[in-house]
């Protein structure tokens, strides 16, 4: 297939690009600079200049697709209009197109979009109850599962970590300043994860085989407290182990907005990939992974 990547040199991005490549898919990836387009060619896939910003410079090349696979997103404050101005021009350009089957458009959510769930293991069928500063995604979500002229798609990453990077890029970045790992609100808050190898199989996977109007969580671990990840970490560089906990306010402050994701308390379970799509997540350990 002929697949237009947006995202593709990004943290979850790089990792879809290279799962398509290895099946021989041709991979175009929207690149917004020199260094981006270089991040592309070196991984097999060709590069395409252009901005999410300003899709109306680039978004023709959606005629000529079989999939187009959303994994960059715009968090301005302007996140909801570029999105979905964005999503519209492709759609638009796609129901121009020839005729033939209708291609795949996968839209990336991502765990947060079901909020707090506590003790509940989020499924697909869970309604999405995302925090205010991240609501718009849900509607761009729907735009692409419900525009007639694509197979939508939609899939909801846990939080994607690699052994220093991902989400823990921050967790090594504390070490190197603090000698410590700081985790916000407390240490038994639980994430969901998946390792970046994984969550670039999910995607190819599901450009495969996923019907219209699906979605799958990405999760290879239903959860895991922060407090396990930090120690983890911390034990591996050989400093104290017990996280400096600070305030979700502190952190928001500090850090931005994206503080109040981390401090989500959440359970997500990926079974739904792994029976449809056949996914066999690799890494189901992540404390293992850092040691
Ligand atoms: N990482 C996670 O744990 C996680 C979990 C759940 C959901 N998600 C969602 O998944 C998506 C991708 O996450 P990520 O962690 O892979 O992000 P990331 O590592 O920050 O990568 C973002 C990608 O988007 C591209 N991009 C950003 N703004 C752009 C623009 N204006 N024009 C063109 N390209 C642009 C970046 O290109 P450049 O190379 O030019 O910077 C990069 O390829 C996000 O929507 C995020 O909310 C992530």
């Amino acid at each position: 297939m002929k697949v237009l990547v947006l995202g593709g040199t990004g943290s979850i991005g790089a990792s879809v690009v290279s799962a398509l490549r290895s099946r021989r898919n041709e991979v175009l990836g929207l690149a917004r600079s020199d260094s981006s387009a270089d991040s592309l060619c070196s991984l097999g896939a060709q590069p395409v200049r252009g901005d999410i910003r300003w899709p109306d410079e680039w978004a023709n090349v959606a005629k000529s697709v079989d999939a187009v696979i959303q994994v960059a997103g715009d968090f301005t404050a302007d996140a909801d209009p570029i999105g979905r101005n964005l999503i519209s021009s492709l759609l638009h350009r796609i129901d121009a197109r020839r005729s033939g089957p209708p291609p795949a458009y996968i839209y990336t959510g991502g765990c947060w979009l079901y909020g707090t769930t506590g003790d509940c293991v989020a499924t697909e069928d869970l309604p999405l109850n995302a925090p205010a500063e991240w609501a718009w995604s849900i509607d761009h979500l729907r735009m692409v599962l419900e525009a007639p002229q694509v197979r939508g798609i939609v899939i909801h990453p846990a939080m994607v970590y690699e052994r220093d990077g991902g989400v823990l890029a921050r967790f090594r970045d504390d070490l190197s300043t603090f000698g410590r790992v700081r985790v916000f609100g407390n240490e038994n808050i639980r994430w969901p994860m998946v390792h970046r190898a994984d969550i670039g199989e999910l995607y190819a996977l599901a450009l495969e085989r996923a019907p219209r109007g699906a979605s799958y969580n990405g999760a290879a671990v239903d959860s895991i407290t922060v407090g396990a990840l930090a120690r983890a970490m911390a034990r591996r560089a050989g400093v104290e182990t017990t996280p400096l906990v600070r305030s979700i306010d502190e952190g928001v402050a500090e850090l931005g907005e994206w503080v109040r994701g981390y401090a989500i308390d959440q359970r997500m379970s990926g079974a739904k990939a792994r029976r449809e799509l056949q996914w066999l997540p690799v890494h189901t350990d992540p404390v293992a992974d850092l040691s």
